[in-house]
């Protein structure tokens, strides 16, 4: 139940890929003018027969090894014809910049994201102008930043508290599987934030709503979430009630001509960060587990760190403790550079625009171009990521920061540029949350073998178990003790 509910989630993440590939977009025809002296030729394309060897590594062994052989085989650029629909790659951060930071004359996403309107609605996003979404984009900024999110923490820890879907504050130890999503711990702590817990827990009968959230993504489950928070905005406005949320703060959220947002647009916008946030968060934490509890000495240094900052603050987690746990951020950070929850991010070109190459090469890509940036290739060039296939948290630390060494477009697992993630220090700060309490309160062994990825599905899932034994430990206690 749950593995086909959270697959109908990642579907529809998924049908922005898919629509890449078997698109239905017309896209205008693009013409190959003999390139004139001065402009830079286009990049090495494959196309017509050779692409069959192509298809046949997608459909076997999935499409992160077919980019790998083409990048092996072409660099950095390189462009994939496929039913007249051109797609060009652009690997790593020397030829990045333009796709995240060009402007929406330029390059946009559009035509990818319009499937999400009948989700969110047409009052926001895709649905609306662009001068409106960048308005909006500008209140997700505001309500997710840091400095807002402090309030968030007390209500969190309580959520974690009980542990690994345990039930009870002192359970007996046990095993749970970290990848069904049946783990109290991974309780889509966004629920807390965006204010409609209370709601929910009492629309479903003492349940956590996390049925529904499991089925977003369907005609039907969006309608009954956008009629939820209707009603949630309706019942604080007509009552005065304000509280200390997400959703609090995007009704508050003005437009620069001062009209404050509607009903409409609040429950189109919470939509959207649920989207947005759930699935990936999920997966985050997930991850991250299967990372640290197959890594001995990472989950030593962790445990070190947690035990540093115990003895320092005691049990006490607030927002400033969390922000001190630099190696567990490391730890997230790592499992997010192996299995980012977006693998390959799309725009369209709709105006020539040139990029170099590490290596000094110029390469004109055309208006009419679908443009891509594979991140899982990107966040495994070996020039910037040594030793890419270990788990090292250690990478993205002082001294070594290999995030940052090809600039800003280096790690772009929350995209970049105009299309950054506003909810970065959020998922950070709850995957925090769950994995300090769980080192803290729990010895925890994974006992099924190290997960594999899905790498044939659109977007990449975990596939399998990962089953962890539990058993509670009387900790920070114990940590000062030894
Ligand atoms: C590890 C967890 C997360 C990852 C990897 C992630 C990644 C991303 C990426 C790559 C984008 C840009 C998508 C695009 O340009 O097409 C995005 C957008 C966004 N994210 Fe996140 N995100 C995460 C967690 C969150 C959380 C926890 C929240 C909210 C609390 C959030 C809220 C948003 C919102 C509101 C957008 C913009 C959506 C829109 O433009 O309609 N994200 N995220
Ligand atoms: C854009 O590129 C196409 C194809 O290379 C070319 O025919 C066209 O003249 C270019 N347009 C501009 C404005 O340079």
């Amino acid at each position: 139940m749950d593995m086909i509910n959270s697959s109908a989630v990642s579907s529809s993440i998924a049908l922005v890929f898919i629509a890449a590939v078997i698109t239905k977009v017309a896209w205008g025809r693009i013409t190959a003018d003999p390139a004139s002296r001065n402009t830079p030729p286009h990049p090495p394309a494959v196309s017509g027969s050779s692409i069959i060897p192509l298809l046949h590594t997608l459909v076997t062994k999935g499409f992160r090894t077919m980019l790998q052989e083409q990048y092996t085989k072409f660099g950095s650029v390189f462009t994939i014809s496929f039913l007249g629909m051109k797609t060009t790659f652009l690997v790593g951060p020397e030829v990045s910049a333009h796709f995240y930071q060009g402007p929406e004359s330029e390059i946009s996403q559009g035509s990818f994201l319009e499937f999400t309107v009948p989700m969110f609605g047409k009052d926001v996003g895709y649905g609306v102008d662009i001068a409106t979404r960048t308005e909006q984009n500008r209140f997700y900024l505001d309500v997710l930043k840091p400095a807002k999110l402090r309030c968030h923490v007390a209500p969190m820890l309580q959520e974690v508290e009980p542990g690994p879907g345990l039930g009870s504050p002192n359970p007996s130890p046990g095993c749970t599987d970290l990848a069904s999503h049946r783990p109290t711990c991974f309780l889509p702590f966004i629920w807390i934030a965006i204010g409609a817990e209370k709601n929910l827990r009492k629309m479903t009968e003492g349940g956590n709503g996390r049925e529904i959230l499991c089925e977003m993504g369907t005609a039907r489950a969006s309608a009954r979430l956008s009629s939820i928070f209707a009603e949630i905005v309706r019942s604080r406005k007509s009552s005065n009630r304000v509280e200390e949320d997400v959703l609090q703060n995007l009704m508050g959220s003005k437009y620069k001509d001062g009209r404050p947002t509607t009903e409409a647009e609040v429950t189109g916008l919470i939509m959207a960060i649920l989207f947005a946030g759930q699935h990936t968060s999920t997966a985050t934490s997930t991850w991250t587990g299967a990372r640290l509890l197959s890594h001995t000495e990472c989950l030593e240094a962790a445990l070190e760190e947690q035990q540093q900052i115990v003895k320092k603050h005691g049990d006490n987690i607030d927002y400033d403790t969390l922000l001190e746990m630099s190696f567990l951020h490391c730890c997230i950070k790592e499992a997010l550079r192996m299995h980012p929850p977006g693998p390959i991010f799309l725009s369209k070109v709709h105006k020539n625009f040139t990029v170099r190459t590490r290596e000094g090469y110029e390469y004109e890509i055309p208006k009419g171009h679908t443009i891509a940036s594979p991140l899982v290739i990107n966040h495994n060039i070996p020039y910037i990521y040594k030793d890419l296939d270990v788990y090292d948290p250690h990478r993205f630390g002082p001294g070594r920061e290999e995030d940052r060494l090809g600039g800003k477009f280096t790690y772009n697992t929350f995209s970049g540029g105009r299309h950054a993630c506003p909810g970065e220090a959020y998922a950070y700060m709850q995957v925090k949350v769950i994995w300090s309490h769980l080192l803290r309160n729990f010895e925890l062994k994974l006992v099924s073998p190290f997960p594999e990825t899905d790498w044939l599905k659109v977007t990449p899932e975990l596939r399998g178990k990962v089953e962890v034994s539990y058993k509670r430990r009387m900790l920070p206690r114990s940590m000062l003790e030894n």
